[in-house]
């Protein structure tokens, strides 16, 4: 295995009890009642399973990746098995489950992405397919479910997440190849009739990455400091600009009919 990939997973697993600590309260208020279902799509090696499990979820891990499930099995020898399959066409009854997550992942749909330079092109249909993928996130869950998507920030100009290196960073511009923003969310749920709507961030970002190098360390009290600001606005109905200026998303969809006010900015492509 690459010194990269190694350095990656180690990662992963770190950050996989921290994002099911975020992620639970907001799928369910009060104790979790048993049978309680849960989809983790684009689970990665399913580092969150064992952790949704021990907080009394049913828990299903998809990925798409073949790699992805040969870890799984090799690090859960006894383990139900993570589903292979692609977020596009989920092999799960309609309205399955009551809470879908899938962390990290719609940026990776629709683009190819090659190494040494780490570089990214979009394919064909790219936008369709993301489209396809929050649909399907939506069509598994129950009518009342929860489906929370995240994914850094298209519309901020620096993205600390992909690259040749663990703690690299990429400045790319805006509109950018792989990451969506928020206006491509709200721009899906209008043409899907979903409604959208922003989470709080601050709590689901550790700085892991660019704390490895000095001036990240120094950078994040102030980013600390500035997105609780954002938060604060998201927590009063603001959007707009948390959705402009946040460098990660976290985004609610739920079947119910848009909020009117979303509706109203006009469709971005
Ligand atoms: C950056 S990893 C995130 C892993 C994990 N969710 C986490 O947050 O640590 C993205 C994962 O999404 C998976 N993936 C990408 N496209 C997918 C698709 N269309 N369907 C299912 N999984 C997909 C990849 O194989 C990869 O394991």
């Amino acid at each position: 295995m690459s010194h990269l990939r190694v350095e990656a997973e180690g990662l992963e697993k770190a950050a996989a009890s921290e994002r099911v600590q975020y992620y639970a309260p907001l799928v369910s208020s009060g104790p979790v009642s048993a049978g309680r279902r849960l989809l983790d799509v684009g689970c990665g090696n399913g580092y969150s399973i064992p952790e949704w499990r021990r907080l009394g979820f049913g828990v299903v891990g998809v990925d798409l990746d073949l790699y992805r499930l040969s870890r799984w099995v090799e690090e859960h020898p006894a383990g139900t098995p993570l589903v292979l399959a692609d977020a596009g066409h989920l092999p799960f009854r309609r309205g399955a489950f009551h809470c879908v997550v899938s962390s990290g992942m719609i940026e990776h749909v629709g683009v190819a992405e090659s190494p040494n330079p780490y570089k990214i092109r979009a394919l064909p249909g790219r936008d369709e397919s993301r489209f396809r993928v929050v649909r399907e996130l939506l069509s598994v869950a129950a009518p009342d479910g929860q489906v929370l998507v995240d994914c850094p920030n298209g519309m901020f100009p620096v993205d600390f997440w992909h690259g040749d290196r663990v703690g690299a960073f990429r400045l790319h511009s805006i509109p950018d190849v792989l990451l969506p923003s928020f206006q491509d969310f709200l721009a899906w749920g209008r043409n899907g009739g979903f409604s959208v709507s922003l989470v709080p961030v601050g709590r689901r970002l550790r700085f892991r990455q660019v704390g490895r190098h000095w001036w990240g360390r120094l950078f994040t009290a102030p980013m600390r400091a500035f997105l609780s600001v954002l938060d604060w606005l998201v927590s009063c109905g603001v959007t707009v600009l948390p959705g402009r200026l946040s460098p990660f998303l976290v985004v609610r969809l739920g079947k119910a009919a848009m909020d009117p006010r979303d509706a109203a900015p006009p469709a971005v492509a």
